[in-house]
C-alpha cells in the first residue's frame, strides 16, 4: 500500500496484516504473556494483548490477590497498560485474549471502542467478534 504524504512525495507504508490474521497473532501473543500471569489461587493462567491504531502494543495479564474480589482480569490489566501510554478510547484497533472474556471486562472493550475482539475458544478456534456482538444493548452513562 502507498500514501501520498503532505510534503507530495509517495512512501511505501507498511500495510497492517489482514484482520484474521491480525487476530490470530494477537491471540498467540496472548497465550505467550498469559505464562506470566499471577494466578495462585484459581491456577487459570489469562493473556491478553492490544494494539493501539499506531501499531504500538501492550499485554496484560491476570493478577490475583488474597482478598479475593481484588483481583484484576488480563484484559483491564493490558488496557490500562495503554492508558498509562496515552491511550483513549478510540485508539485502540484489537484485542487478541487467551481466553472468552468475562462480563466486566465486555463493558470495558465497550468504553474504548475496539473495532475487533479475538479469543481462544476451548474448542482451539479462535473466535472474532465486534464488541457490540459481545454486550447487546450496552450499557452507557446517560449524557
Ligand atoms: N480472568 C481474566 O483474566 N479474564 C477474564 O475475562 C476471565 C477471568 C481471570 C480472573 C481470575 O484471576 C481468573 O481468571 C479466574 O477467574
Amino acid at each position: 500500500m502507498s500514501r501520498r504524504l503532505d510534503g507530495g512525495e509517495e512512501a511505501e507504508v507498511p500495510a497492517g496484516p489482514a484482520p484474521e490474521q491480525q487476530i490470530s497473532d494477537l491471540v498467540e501473543k496472548a497465550e505467550r504473556a498469559a505464562a506470566k500471569a499471577y494466578a495462585p489461587y484459581s491456577n487459570y493462567l489469562v493473556g491478553a494483548v492490544v494494539r493501539m491504531r499506531d501499531g504500538r502494543e501492550f499485554e496484560g495479564v491476570n493478577v490475583e490477590n488474597a482478598a479475593y474480589p481484588l483481583g484484576i482480569c488480563a484484559e483491564r490489566a493490558a488496557i490500562t497498560a495503554a492508558v498509562a501510554a496515552g491511550c483513549r478510547p478510540g485508539d485502540l484497533e484489537a484485542i487478541g485474549i487467551s481466553a472468552s472474556p468475562c462480563g466486566g471486562c465486555r463493558q470495558w472493550l465497550h468504553e474504548f471502542r475496539f473495532e475487533r475482539v479475538g479469543f481462544r475458544r476451548a474448542d482451539g478456534t479462535v473466535a472474532t467478534y465486534a464488541p457490540a456482538e459481545l454486550l447487546p444493548e450496552s450499557w452507557d452513562l446517560p449524557a
